[in-house]
């Protein structure tokens, strides 16, 4: 019999959501947090530029929910964007509240006591409202709310434990279709553990692992999306794959994201000859929202026949360059490129999930008991285009909504019955993983090619194609071997890639960062893409 784990909360994911949700519950609740590499594995360590906020006096919310829906092509829901917006100041007083150490304004006047942090600017923000820790603001935050979860006994931080599938009602048989835990890989074991639990929330981040490049830690592989798909949920939105303009451009330098706060800070985007070209597609310069910048870009790039475009700020002075952008001027260096000197070879690659599991404002998703929240949610803020920093914005805001939702009900939910153990009588251990290893290269290959930042009809009918080749391959593999990190990971990818091109396929038109030369004009009414699963197959 495999170990079996009981809790009120298990939290599957140790970034910006699932620590901030755990952090906001009361000591008096039992709660797991669960990370499938070490804590740090997801995008949050690596978030740069910083958290988007009302929080200047001459900033409003009314300007940051425009900005929003302006960015977002039409598809925000405004409810959600308000709401996100309206949540703002309160999620940022939060984190400085845990000790989150935010770069303060060095020209605030001390005599005048106000808002003393620095502000930056990124693209699609009318008015500076970035919060930030230099830089590194994910590093900051992540190691904050990981010092204070550590100082609280009710909180248990697992390591190297993948969950692998929900636990449903439906699943086991029983009458109804509660979430009541989930199967979890214990990597050090390799066993495959149960934990049973009253509330289950998903907060696993987002799917940009999908495509060869990208700024995404490995983990980002869409875990979250395919198990509550499998579960019952409804997904929406997932075409709208976020390409950040810039990441930088050399051979050993493997997903490196150059900030967008560069170009907040007057950065310019250049071609080899010096030109500068992003007035000749947005009045707006470099500071158009992401889609327009990475998809102007993309059409430099094959225009020219050019392998990156380049990032010059070597305008502004070494001590600001140094002092704003430390971790990108000290990672430059470390391929000889000084950037208080040099200009930055940059190409876009895959950022963000807009899409993913389809929740309310209490990040309910359609199976009761079961909450996604942070990347891996669709709560409707983004529309077709996430404007930059609104995501750990939605991490926090949406975390706090759904703590004070699950403490309301948590009289009337009951610890699951026993749970039976993960059935592994049918599978051996597994001597081909070439198979997996070809699999996962060939998927984040043709996504790239196929499903990128221009798409066409057949390009997206070839990408289905091999979609449904690889997950019947997928499915006999996961049917007759041992589950491993790896292979859990690819099912999933290969899952969420056939619902991406599902999506795709589905927009007659373009939007935001869905871009198809066969639709190349956008429809009068703006629609969600919601796909509704019809089989079960957990
Ligand atoms: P993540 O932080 O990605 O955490 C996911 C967690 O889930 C991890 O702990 C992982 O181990 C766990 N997990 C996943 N699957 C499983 C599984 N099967 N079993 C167990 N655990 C699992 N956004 C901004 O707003 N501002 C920025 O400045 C910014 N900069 C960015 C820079 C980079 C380089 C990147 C990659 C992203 C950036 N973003 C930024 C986006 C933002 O960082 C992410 O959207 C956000 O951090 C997601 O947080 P999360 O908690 O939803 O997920
Ligand atoms: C960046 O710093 O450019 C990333 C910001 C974001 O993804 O919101």
């Amino acid at each position: 019999m495999s170990q079996h784990f009981q809790h009120d909360v298990l939290v599957i994911g140790s970034g910006a959501a699932g620590l901030s949700l755990a952090l906001t519950l009361p000591g008096h609740m039992r709660i797991a947090v669960l990370s499938k590499g070490d804590l740090a594995n997801g995008s949050t360590f690596w978030a740069q530029g910083g958290v988007a906020a009302v929080l200047d006096d001459t900033d409003t919310v009314q300007s940051h929910v425009e900005d929003t829906l302006n960015a977002g092509g039409g598809l925000c829901h405004e409810d959600a964007v308000r709401f996100t917006v309206e949540h703002s100041r309160e999620a940022i007083q939060w984190l400085i509240d845990q000790g989150v150490p935010f770069t303060r304004d060095e020209d605030a006047d001390p005599e005048q006591p106000g808002f003393e942090f620095h502000l930056t600017r990124e693209g699609g923000h009318s008015h500076r409202r970035i919060i930030h820790a230099a830089d590194a603001t994910g590093a900051a935050i992540f190691k904050t709310l990981l010092e204070q979860a550590r100082q609280r006994p009710n909180i248990e931080l697992l390591e190297q434990r993948v969950a692998v599938d929900l636990i449903t009602e439906r699943r086991l048989g029983l009458d109804g279709d509660r979430c009541l835990g989930a199967y979890v890989l214990n990597r050090a074991t390799g066993e495959v553990e149960t934990f049973g639990s009253r509330f289950t929330i998903l907060a696993t981040g987002g799917a940009a692992k999908v495509y060869l490049y990208t700024s995404n830690p490995d983990g980002a592989c869409g875990d979250g999306i395919a198990m509550a798909w499998r579960s019952g949920c409804r997904v929406a939105n997932l075409e709208f794959n976020q390409f950040h303009p810039t990441c930088l451009y050399h051979p050993q330098a493997k997903s490196f994201l150059i900030t967008e706060a560069l170009r907040g800070e007057g950065a310019h985007l250049k071609l080899p000859d010096g030109e500068r070209f992003m007035h000749r597609f947005d009045p707006r310069g470099e500071l158009a929202p992401r889609d327009i910048v990475a998809r102007a870009i993309d059409h430099e790039m094959k225009r020219l026949g050019i392998d990156c475009v380049y990032l010059d700020i070597s305008h502004q002075s070494d001590t600001f360059i140094k002092s704003h952008f430390p971790t990108v001027y000290e990672r430059c260096l470390e391929f000889s490129i000084d950037i208080t000197k040099q200009a930055i070879p940059v190409v876009p690659a895959a950022h963000y999930t807009c899409g993913g599991v389809m929740v309310d404002e209490h990040g309910h998703t359609d199976v009761p008991g079961l909450y996604a929240i942070g990347e891996t949610s669709f709560t409707g803020l983004h529309g077709a285009n996430r404007m930059a920093s609104n995501s750990l914005l939605e991490c926090f805001v949406y975390a706090k909504s759904a703590a004070a939702d699950i403490l309301s009900q948590l009289p009337q939910v009951a610890t699951p019955v026993a749970l039976p153990d993960w059935d592994a009588s049918q599978v051996t251990d597994s001597d081909e993983d070439v198979i997996i290893a070809h699999n996962w290269d060939e998927l984040r290959r043709f996504m790239w090619d196929y499903v990128g930042i221009v798409r066409t009809n057949k390009r997206l009918q070839r990408a289905q194609h091999r979609v449904r080749l690889l997950l019947d391959e997928i499915d006999e593999f996961y049917s007759n071997y041992k589950v491993s990190r790896d292979l859990i990971e690819l099912r999933n990818l290969a899952q969420v890639a056939e619902l991406m091109i599902r999506s795709a396929m589905a927009r007659k038109e373009s939007r935001g960062l869905h871009y198809t030369l066969d639709y190349p004009h956008m429809l009068p009414e703006a629609l969600d893409t919601i796909l509704v699963p019809t089989t079960y197959v957990d």
